[in-house]
């Protein structure tokens, strides 16, 4: 470890550099101008910088860090430090904080993907001593260290000199200096308050998308109610996106995104106050990674190629699915399906809760209402119409000497311990043990009891729940003197200060390899997923049907989400949208939340203005508690609205399953925020009740009780109604405007300059794939039109892997004179040739300079889709409504 002693030689280069970065980056002590932010030498915290190294590949560097003085609250300040910088790619920045002299708790390693690009050019530079600036020789991000007592870090960047993020505290503020604890660890930057939109740092139902000033942030996953407002929830993920608008000076462009994850599983309050965003964390490092952008979708890419890419899921998970937790036999089950038929509604599985357990008790039927024979009976008759089942497990293994998962799961060991025996918590069953994934020996466990059920009841798909863990009915006492049950820092668990220890297995208890439960709380559901995900893999060969409640970083790699316990309320389903929006920036693209809430009685107009929005939502799930039922056939006009807007969705299944298969390759969302597809536009940062499907179909429901009108935002462009071509939206530069939406109706526009290949309505995916395609093309005179459409068999593991058994067909469109040319080009085009599918219809959509409307349709073809096609389609410009 060499000190810095000497004045570093800056060769000539280095020195232009340096020159630019002079005049770039931010200097902490010239830009306040907030009389507020005294700055220099604190009193009593922080830590300054002892010596300061590279490593020989020049990538990272070290840091020894000494503390300054102890700082009185939350026990003693630990006395050295480790800072260390990484350049993992030429996008990602990785700042780490710990204690030099003892390992702490880290997330695992398996938790994310990584992959450092380990033979990239990239370089560290250290160009002076007093501030020591480094950076990449390619990358946009530099890192400046701030020798100074106490030190600071921040990230800038090179391209704007936009300061992303910057821990130089503030003197008269003690919540802005480093602090780290055994058991308290504060973390603190600076942003620019007019210029920084942050999304992201969830699990808690919001109001808005966009991150509101003075909000905290808590995380710690728990099973509390959906319907208050910032509480935590089930899962935790510390990464939020910070969308810039313009700077002054021009430099910033508008939607310059940036991405920022704290990789820390322990419990912990964020605070974001708008000029300044605030870390306290019970535990664990300090694991900071900078993910470079420069715009939303690059984020995610960046974001995804760390923690994992979303997990392909079956083309069937597309379809509309109904649970309820309470159906009270197989009859029920088979009413249910027949009332969808009879309706024509489209059904493609039927979900059974915990009622088709004996005594709630995993991996047993109920003798009495789901007998072995009938339920298998009516999982065939399920199959033999193309549908499927799903079921429900859970982690709590009932305490039963007769029971043959109780006896196995003490005998493999496999229980979370505390003071040496397995914990004991309450959950549906009553006494259970929770299982302890963290030990090897539950995977093997896992997977052998859901073999053994399979072979009783072939459910196709699982859900995963209480995972947080939930201990339902019971909070144990907290050890005596235990600082892990209660820890000196309380987070606002439950918007109260809740102690951590409440309603779930207590932080001092233990899983394998002496983890305490204080430190792999959060990842428990990531943990059961994972293994749940690899057993079905190993058992069935196919793509795995995986929802799960409770998530961490990365759980996108193995399952798809629901929201959790909403109540059937309009506020309600107006926060499902900022919810699946953010689902979509944690790399959980397949997110929805139940259809109709799940607490408490829908009325048919919150029914029907539910399904119209949970038609678009990625996973589209109708589920309920044990009040009034509310399946979609129900009431006549919440069914004749599913029949219409499923139709809709059924006509674009290929297209969600293509981005699906995008999610799948880049992590790009499903369901977007408005501002993926037009960062331009600061405008959009503000949207939270509309939604974008892909790049070009928006959603703009309606989110009030009685109303019959939207005032919604169209960014610039022409815009056409996909239930109705003609009616249009068309504007410059983009606009709030007030249209109709009555009560059977929703908005949903798709935006010129795009290609959907769409098939035909059916009762279940499996017919609608059978249909032809369909080409609609929304033509600009500006831009050309673009598409995609990917295809395989929708159930092999891997989705579009190299070698594998898939097409992609690229679309292509633009009007040339009075024609329209439309192109494909088609990847791997084997796959889709052998299964025989054809387009025999193209429709162009367009508006003319007086924004008046046209189409042209083309139904005299049949074009096979897996070779490449080349037609010009006469655009007949009297042709219009
Ligand atoms: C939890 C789940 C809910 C389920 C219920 C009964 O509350 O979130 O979806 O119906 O448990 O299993």
């Amino acid at each position: 470890m060499g000190r810095y002693k000497e004045e570093p030689k800056i060769c000539h280069c280095c020195y232009h550099l340096l020159l630019v970065l002079c005049l770039c980056v931010w200097f902490p002590s010239s830009s306040s101008g907030n009389a507020k932010e005294e700055k220099g030498a604190p009193v009593g915290y922080g830590y300054s910088i002892e010596a300061v190294s590279l490593d020989s590949s020049r990538k990272s560097l070290t840091a020894h860090l000494a503390l300054i003085n102890n700082s009185s609250v939350y026990g003693d300040d630990i006395q050295r430090l480790t800072f260390f910088a990484s350049l993992e790619t030429k996008d990602r920045v990785r700042i780490k904080i710990s204690d030099r002299d003892k390992k702490r708790w880290e997330v695992p390693e398996s938790v994310i993907v990584r992959r450092n690009h380990e033979n990239s050019p990239e370089k560290l530079e250290i160009l002076s001593e007093k501030r020591v600036f480094l950076l990449y020789s390619t990358s946009d991000l530099v890192l400046t260290l701030y020798n100074t007592t106490p030190f600071g870090f921040s990230i800038s960047r090179r391209s704007s000199c936009d300061v992303l993020f910057d821990t130089w505290p503030i003197k008269s503020d003690p919540d802005t200096f480093l602090v780290f604890k055994d058991q308290y660890l504060q973390l603190s930057s600076k942003l620019p308050m007019d210029r920084s939109s942050l999304y992201g740092l969830g699990e808690h139902a919001k109001s808005t998308f966009k991150l509101r000033h003075n909000d905290t942030l808590t995380l710690w996953n728990a099973d509390l109610y959906t319907a208050i407002l910032d509480q935590n929830l089930y899962g935790s993920h510390p990464f939020y996106m910070d969308v810039r608008s313009p700077s002054a000076d021009g430099r910033v462009k508008a939607g310059t995104t940036h991405g920022v994850l704290l990789l820390n599983s322990n419990g912990m309050d964020i605070f974001y106050y708008g000029d300044r965003i605030t870390y306290k964390i019970i535990g664990g490092v300090i694991d900071l990674y900078f993910f470079a952008g420069p715009m939303p979708d690059v984020v995610m890419q960046q974001y995804t190629e760390f923690i994992g890419r979303p997990v392909a899921v079956p083309y069937w998970a597309f379809g509309l699915h109904q649970a309820r937790y309470k159906y009270k036999n197989v009859q029920a089950l088979e009413r249910v399906v027949a009332g969808y038929a009879k309706a024509r509604i489209p059904l493609e599985a039927l979900w059974s809760d915990i009622d088709y357990m004996d005594g709630c008790k995993d991996f047993t039927l109920d003798p009495v209402n789901y007998p072995p024979d009938l339920m298998n009976e009516f999982v065939d008759k399920l199959h033999r119409n193309g549908q499927k089942y799903v079921i429900i497990l859970e982690p709590g293994i009932n305490i039963n000497k007769t029971y043959g998962p109780f006896i196995r799961g003490m005998q493999d060991d496999v229980f979370i311990k505390r003071d040496g025996k397995p914990y004991m918590g309450i959950v549906w069953p009553g006494p259970v043990y929770f299982l302890d994934f963290l030990n090897p020996a539950t995977a093997i466990y896992w997977g052998r009891e859901i073999k053994m059920f399979r072979d009783i009841l072939p459910a196709d798909g699982y859900w995963l729940d209480m995972n947080e863990i939930s201990n339902l009915y019971f909070t144990s006492p907290p050890l005596p003197h235990s600082t892990l049950d209660n820890p000196p820092y309380k987070i606002n668990n439950a918007l109260f200060r809740e102690p951590i220890i409440n309603r779930t297995v207590p932080p001092s208890a233990v899983h394998f390899g002496n983890i305490t439960e204080y430190n792999a709380h959060s990842i428990y559901g990531f943990l059961e997923a994972k293994v749940t995900h690899a057993a079905l893999i190993n058992m069935t060969g196919k793509r795995p049907f995986l929802l799960c409640r409770s998530t961490f970083v990365g759980s996108g790699r193995y399952i798809m989400k629901w929201t959790g316990d909403t109540n059937s309320t309009w506020n309600d389903l107006a926060y499902s949208i900022p919810s699946i929006l953010n689902f979509g920036l944690f790399g959980i693209p397949m997110v929805g939340a139940d259809i109709c809430g799940f607490f408490d009685n829908p009325t048919e107009e919150l029914c029907r203005r539910w399904i119209q929005v949970g038609a678009f939502y990625p996973f589209a799930r109708d589920h309920s508690d044990k009040y009034i039922r509310q399946e979609l056939y129900l009431w006549k006009s919440v069914a004749a609205s599913a029949r219409k807007v499923l139709g809709l969705r059924y006509r674009l299944l290929p297209y969600f399953y293509t981005l699906m298969y995008e999610a799948h390759k880049k992590g790009t969302p499903i369901a977007r925020p408005l501002f993926f597809s037009f960062p331009e536009d600061v405008e959009t940062y503000e949207i939270s009740s509309q939604f974008l499907v892909g790049k070009g179909v928006m959603v703009s429901p309606v989110l009030i009780e009685g109303a019959t009108s939207i005032h919604a935002y169209f960014p610039a462009g022409n815009w056409f109604n996909l239930f109705n071509y003609s009616k249009t939206v068309s504007h410059y530069t983009g606009k709030y405007i007030t249209l109709e939406a009555p009560p059977d109706d929703i908005n949903v526009h798709m935006r010129e300059g795009n290609i959907l290949a769409m098939q035909g309505e059916a009762m279940t995916t499996t017919e609608a794939r059978k249909t032809p395609f369909r080409l609609l093309v929304a033509l600009s005179s500006s831009e050309s039109s673009t598409g995609q459409v990917f295809l395989d068999d929708g159930e092999e593991v891997e989705m579009g892997e190299e070698g594998g058994d898939w097409t992609l067909v690229k679309f292509k469109s633009w009007m040339s004179g009075n024609t329209a040319v439309v192109k494909s080009q088609v990847i791997n085009g084997n796959f889709a040739l052998k299964e025989g599918w054809i387009i025999d219809k193209v429709t162009c959509i367009w508006l003319d300079h007086n924004a008046r409307f046209h189409i042209v349709e083309r139904s005299d073809i049949s074009l096979s889709i897996g070779k490449n096609i080349n037609m010009v389609i006469k655009l007949n410009l009297k042709t219009c409504c």
